[in-house]
């Protein structure tokens, strides 16, 4: 976060921090993206180094290749592989194949998103000061089953016992146990509701999350489970002035546009940021000397 804040000074100076010329990003995504593959690409050209992109429709795994396959051909082609895919636990087969090559999971199926959590985590350490020393309360709000942003962060908040973590979703769509029991394990304060209204006044950061359609396998169920939690201009009227709104992004209908334009909205600085800690991720994974003092 040092090195993000960093690169962020430096960009306000000089279009590009040239720190990895020469090298070069494969960008796969097996699934479709907005933020985050736009975000990696962002990040290495302001490196100075190149990018080549697999997308969900132009990749031989249409011709049934497997992911393993498809890792050995990238890491021919590049110095580091960003991977996103609608399976579980492909980042991990990913890195099976590649020992000592450096994959970033950009998100597997239902898994994780980690660099999603860090970016978050990033943003509210801009906006509490520089620092995550302080005692804020934390509500995750919406699909804590499905959504990967979530299961990363969860595992992130583990590390700050000064974090109070309200886990807000409906009954069908709480947060998978193995992440609670990190959060036991770290001695983490968390409460498990499926309420909003008793601890939004007392919420530093609420994060809302898309209900994730896409891995539903009943459609019955994702229509009665999306729509329960709507963030709304009243929500945030009932929320602390210093408190700030999140999402990972894309929305559907669970934050609705009338919050946009309130200061607590930082869902628009949250890709902004993404682009830092992006930028400080590579470098810091290619080895580039980016003369930061911690
Ligand atoms: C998230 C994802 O892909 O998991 N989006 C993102 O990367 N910013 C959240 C989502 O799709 O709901």
């Amino acid at each position: 976060m040092e090195v993000a804040a960093a690169m962020g000074r430096g960009l306000k100076v000089y279009p590009r921090i040239p720190v990895l010329q020469g090298r070069v990003l494969a960008n796969c995504f097996l699934e479709p993206s907005t933020r985050t593959a736009s975000s990696f690409h962002s990040a290495m050209l302001k490196l100075g180094g190149d990018v080549i992109h697999l997308g969900p429709d132009n990749s031989s795994v249409k011709k049934g290749e497997t992911l393993e396959d498809t890792i050995r051909m990238m890491q021919c082609y590049s110095d580091v592989i960003v991977l996103r895919s609608p399976v579980q636990g492909a980042a991990d087969v990913a890195a099976s194949v590649s020992p000592g090559f450096p994959i970033i999971n950009a998100g597997d199926g239902g898994g994780e998103h980690p660099t999603q959590a860090l970016l978050d985590l990033f943003t509210i350490h801009q906006n509490f000061g520089g620092s995550l020393r302080e005692s804020l309360t934390i509500t995750l709000l919406g699909d804590l089953k499905y959504g990967r942003t979530v299961h990363s962060l969860a595992q992130l908040m583990a590390h700050f016992p000064n974090f109070k973590l309200n886990l807000v979703s409906p009954p069908n769509l709480r947060m998978p146990d193995e992440y609670l029991r990190l959060l036991d394990a770290a001695k983490c304060r968390y409460d498990v509701l499926d309420k909003l209204e008793p601890v939004l006044a007392q919420t530093d950061v609420l994060y809302q999350t898309r209900v994730q359609k896409e891995r539903f396998t009943d459609e019955q169920e994702y229509l009665r489970s999306k729509g329960l939690f709507i963030v709304s201009k009243k929500t945030l009227e009932q929320m602390k002035s210093t408190s700030i709104v999140m999402h990972p992004l894309p929305r559907v209908d669970e934050l609705t546009a009338d919050c946009d334009d309130n200061p607590r909205a930082k869902y628009f600085e949250q890709p902004k940021n993404g682009v830092l800690l992006r930028m400080a991720l590579l470098a810091g994974v290619l080895g580039g000397d980016v003369g930061v003092k911690q």
